[in-house]
């Protein structure tokens, strides 16, 4: 399976953060932004990774995370020049996903969780249309909302519904099997312009080829894409690494202990990094241990 990370979209809601910064590049905690939903990727066992950003903010994403090979990924970019939906993610990466499934993950959503890997890396290998990911949530109008039958199956997902038929939202975390990449050409943009996943999705669950797998309890989600839950992350990761003495989203060590580089690189890419810094220091330690 290839990845896409979609770190696009014009940031409004965050303006004048936003004025000249990719929200995806916006601080949560000691980090960029980016480096939460590439983690995930790279837990879930990709290496392969399209990062889709808008013309502005292509070379600082270049600047950041260059082609990959340091972190033992392959890491190509494209440019979506005008935010014109998040389904269009797949239409702009049909040729990089070549034969393979695709994963997409949101640029703004952040995912912990110990048994989080295992949990996508078997999604992964069991796609057939599209899995989805569901979160139980106390404010679903912000979101797309599944629909669920009686053993919890996905019958139907409505997008930032006034009356939520549920309070499990739809995570920014989707994955599909080859074909069903297609589905992404045959819907048309929505009342607000946008070509939504969340239809492509529906077309998917209405031939009986959706599934839902539940993050429930022992996962955090949070979509950082207003200021109070930007401001929400960053007390979350701050909170967990000081009580617990471990880093989130730190990419040298899940590549690292991925097995992506190995020791000889962890140390080239220690070096880079200042002992000044809290991150630097975290991966400086890890040489020691
Ligand atoms: O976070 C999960 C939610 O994400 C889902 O529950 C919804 O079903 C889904 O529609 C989406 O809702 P949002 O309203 O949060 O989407 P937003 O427009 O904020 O875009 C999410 C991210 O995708 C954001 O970081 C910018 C990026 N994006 C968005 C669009 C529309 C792009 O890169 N290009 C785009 O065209």
């Amino acid at each position: 399976m290839r990845g896409i990370l979609l770190a696009g979209g014009s940031g409004t809601r965050l303006l004048p953060l936003t004025a000249t910064h990719s929200k995806q590049l916006l601080p949560v905690y000691d980090k960029p932004l980016v480096y939460y939903p590439l983690s995930v990727l790279m837990l879930a066992g990709m290496r392969e990774i399209l990062v889709i950003t808008n013309t502005h903010h292509l070379e600082s994403f270049r600047r950041l995370l260059g082609d990959g090979s340091q972190l033992g990924l392959d890491l190509q970019y494209a440019v979506q020049d005008e935010p014109r939906g998040i389904a269009e993610a797949l239409i702009i990466g049909r040729d990089f996903a070549g034969d393979e499934d695709l994963c997409l993950i949101l640029g703004d959503n952040i995912f912990y969780g110990q048994g989080l890997p295992a949990t996508l890396s078997g999604a992964a290998a069991t796609v057939d249309g599209c899995t989805v990911f569901g979160y139980p949530v106390s404010d679903p109008e912000r979101y797309g909302v599944a629909v669920l039958g009686a053993d919890g199956e996905l019958l139907d997902i409505v997008e930032k519904p006034s009356v939520p038929p549920s309070n499990t939202a739809i995570t920014g975390l989707y994955m599909y099997s080859n074909d069903a990449l297609s589905y992404a050409e045959k819907i048309s943009p929505s009342p607000r312009g946008e070509l939504e996943i969340s239809d492509v999705n529906r077309l998917l669950v209405a031939e009986g080829r959706g599934r839902i797998i539940q993050l429930g309890r022992g996962n955090a989600w949070i979509d950082a894409g207003t200021h109070d839950s930007l401001l929400e992350a960053s007390q979350y990761v701050q909170v967990l690494q000081k009580r617990q003495g471990m880093q989130i989203a730190c990419l040298e060590e899940t590549a690292f202990r991925m097995g992506y580089i190995g020791m000889g690189q962890l140390v080239e890419l220690a070096g880079r990094l200042s002992p000044g810094s809290m991150y630097g220091r975290h991966v400086q330690s890890l040489i020691r241990t």
